[in-house]
């Protein structure tokens, strides 16, 4: 049997309209790091999708495509290991979301909860872009095309799989042909959800509270010495809070001595430990980790040939097992005319 038969296939993407953040690493990621080990891992840019709450700017997302290719690559996602592809040049996709929306109704889209909160947080009001309310299916249309049986994504994504499932269920029993597996989250162990250098719930490029990988030492330095702490917490000698306060969460992320972490948490219960010197020792832990990702990012960028190339190499792979997938989910409903 050929090996990559036997490796279990991930399938993951990221909607190109920002810079990835820090909350990025935390979400998702982290474990890709770890799954392009031992698994098939496919890797998409989702500029499709992007274009759901962002038609009007296609050149944005276009550029951003590279951005987040830069991303990957400095953080150490190797284009030997991880197959990564552009969704709008894989034309199966459409193909198969097509197909799928017949199998989920308006109904349930509207009821999703991941969509229902995005639509407000976006300020749709009354005029959602109808690709918008479908893209889960089209995220369905994503997963399912590679066979994938894992997907590494943060807590908010759970509708996603399961609304996936269910037209993988749905496919299988109706066309009775059980060609489409059900795929597994791979949520990371704290949830996955960095909060925000202002202390909100969640880092994000829109709230304007994120840590980005092409950050420079300067910013990154300003930006964590800014950050939120406990705002009860005024003089040295003070308790402070150490739950809720995002200083020492991203500690817990990026301090790999938990020992150190652990000794700080309790001086600073007690009172007696100032905010600049955890924000100081979080500092250097940071740059420590960012700065090679920055340089290295720098680097990359400097070459797009070679970006363009790991892109076209992607897309291939990419394209002949959405095919294959296409053809098998044709020949199960019957389309398989001549
Ligand atoms: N929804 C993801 C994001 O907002 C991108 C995405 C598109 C995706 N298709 C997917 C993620 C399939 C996981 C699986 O970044």
């Amino acid at each position: 049997m050929n090996l990559v038969d036997v490796k279990k296939v991930v399938l993951t993407g990221d909607r190109p309209t920002g810079p990835l953040h820090l909350g990025h690493y935390v979400g998702s990621l982290k474990n890709r790091l770890e799954l392009q080990e031992s698994c098939l891992q496919y890797i998409m840019i989702a500029d499709s999708q992007a274009l759901t709450d962002h038609a009007d700017d296609p050149q944005k997302i276009k550029e951003h495509v590279f951005e987040v290719l830069l991303d990957y690559l400095a953080i150490g996602i190797d284009p030997c290991k991880s197959i990564i592809f552009v969704q709008s040049l894989v034309k199966a996709l459409p193909e198969l979301t097509l197909y799928y929306l017949n199998l989920v109704t308006w109904n349930r889209l509207k009821h999703n909860p991941t969509v229902k909160q995005e639509i407000l947080q976006k300020g749709f009001g009354e005029s959602i872009p109808a690709g918008f309310m479908v893209y889960p299916i089209s995220q369905a249309a994503d997963i399912t095309a590679f066979k994938a049986h894992l997907v590494p994504v943060g807590a908010d994504q759970l509708p996603m799989i399961e609304q996936t499932n269910e037209i993988v269920r749905r496919f299988n029993a109706l066309y009775r042909a059980p060609i489409l597996i059900e795929v597994e989250a791979v949520v990371p162990k704290q949830g996955g959800r960095l909060p925000g250098l202002d202390g909100k719930n969640k880092m994000s490029k829109s709230l304007n509270n994120a840590i980005y990988f092409s950050d420079c030492p300067e910013v990154i330095t300003h930006k964590v010495m800014s950050m939120y702490t406990d705002p009860q917490h005024l003089r040295v000698e003070d308790p402070g809070k150490v739950k809720g306060n995002p200083v020492f969460y991203y500690l817990d992320c990026f301090d790999p001595d938990k020992e150190k972490v652990a000794s700080m948490k309790e001086h600073y219960s007690k009172g007696g430990l100032g905010d600049f010197q955890v924000k100081k020792h979080l500092n250097e832990i940071l740059i420590e980790f960012l700065r090679p990702i920055y340089e290295k990012r720098l680097f990359l960028s400097k070459n797009r040939e070679a970006l363009v190339d790991i892109l076209k190499q992607g897309t291939l792979q990419a394209n002949i097992k959405a095919q294959q997938t296409l053809k098998e989910v044709r020949t199960a409903m019957g389309f398989n005319y001549w």
